[in-house]
């Protein structure tokens, strides 16, 4: 079944490559940092296709159609373009993330790295690959000496909650902070032991599906902010290579 996700990811991803810095349509969502392109719909639509080719029982939970019940045990999670506004702007920093579960429990996790041709999967209990490559989260102990990386809200002009106040705070706890507007691509660099940690708030179910089981069979931890385990619909995530966790965790709960 995993091939018939990566496969997946890898015809949208050709679409929306071969769409890059040419002239879109872009429409707004709930506010004008809030974009959505006629390539993610056209994306999306690839992945279901696929879908219901061969799976056509199962439930999807996609961004940009919402969710199919059919009382299907298997559900696949879908973000057809995430880093849609790198992708709006010219900027190469941008993935297709699918995640697929079983009652409830993510089973299969892949991402696209459309740019770079990278693609990201992982099944429970079998690791976590980078083409085919083993990759596992970094070994480093000390928040001091950690990079990590982070995202903000759509919504963060009018409910900006706390996120800036811990952004602030983890910037003069670690040697650096990164902002790349990818959540699912952030989760890759945790996994592949790039950065040392992600955290982010008010994050959507197609953000992190893929991206969580990614980041957990490399090796690392994925918590909310108070370190208890999460599901897809949880609203703040924090994972990282487990060694400096419980360090990023003070922080976020001092601030
Ligand atoms: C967004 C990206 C970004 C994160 C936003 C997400 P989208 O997804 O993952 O990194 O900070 O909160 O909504 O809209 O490009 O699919
Ligand atoms: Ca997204
Ligand atoms: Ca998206």
């Amino acid at each position: 079944m995993i091939y018939d996700v990566i496969e997946a990811a890898k015809e949208a991803g050709e679409l929306i490559r071969n769409k890059f810095r040419t002239e879109v349509e872009i429409n707004f969502k709930s506010n004008e940092t809030d974009l959505v392109t006629e390539v993610d719909k056209a994306s999306e639509k690839i992945i279901l296709e696929n879908i219901r080719k061969k799976y056509p029982s199962h439930e999807i939970l996609a961004e940009e159609s919402g969710e199919t019940k059919t009382g299907s045990e298997f559900r696949w999670v879908i973000d057809p373009i995430d880093g849609t506004t790198n992708f709006a702007h010219g900027l190469p920093i941008f993935s297709v993330s699918i995640g697929v579960q079983k009652n409830g429990e993510t089973i299969i996790g892949v991402i696209y790295d459309v740019m770079q041709d990278i693609v990201y999967s992982c099944e429970k209990g079998s690791g976590s690959f980078a083409n085919g490559n083993k990759i596992s989260v970094s070994s480093n102990e000390n928040l001091r000496r950690g990079v990590l990386v982070t995202g903000f809200p759509y919504n963060i002009a009018s409910n900006p909650e706390n996120a800036l106040e811990k952004f602030v705070a983890l910037t003069k706890s670690a040697r650096g902070i990164r902002r790349l507007g990818s959540a699912a691509i952030d989760l890759c660099y945790v996994a592949k032991g790039v950065f040392d940690g992600f955290w982010e708030l008010f994050l959507n179910p197609w953000d992190i599906c893929a991206g969580i089981l990614l980041v957990e069979e490399a090796g690392g931890m994925v918590t909310d902010f108070f370190g208890n385990k999460i599901d897809i619909f949880s609203k703040r995530i924090l994972a990282s290579n487990g060694k400096i966790h419980k360090s990023i965790l003070e922080v976020l709960n001092n601030n």
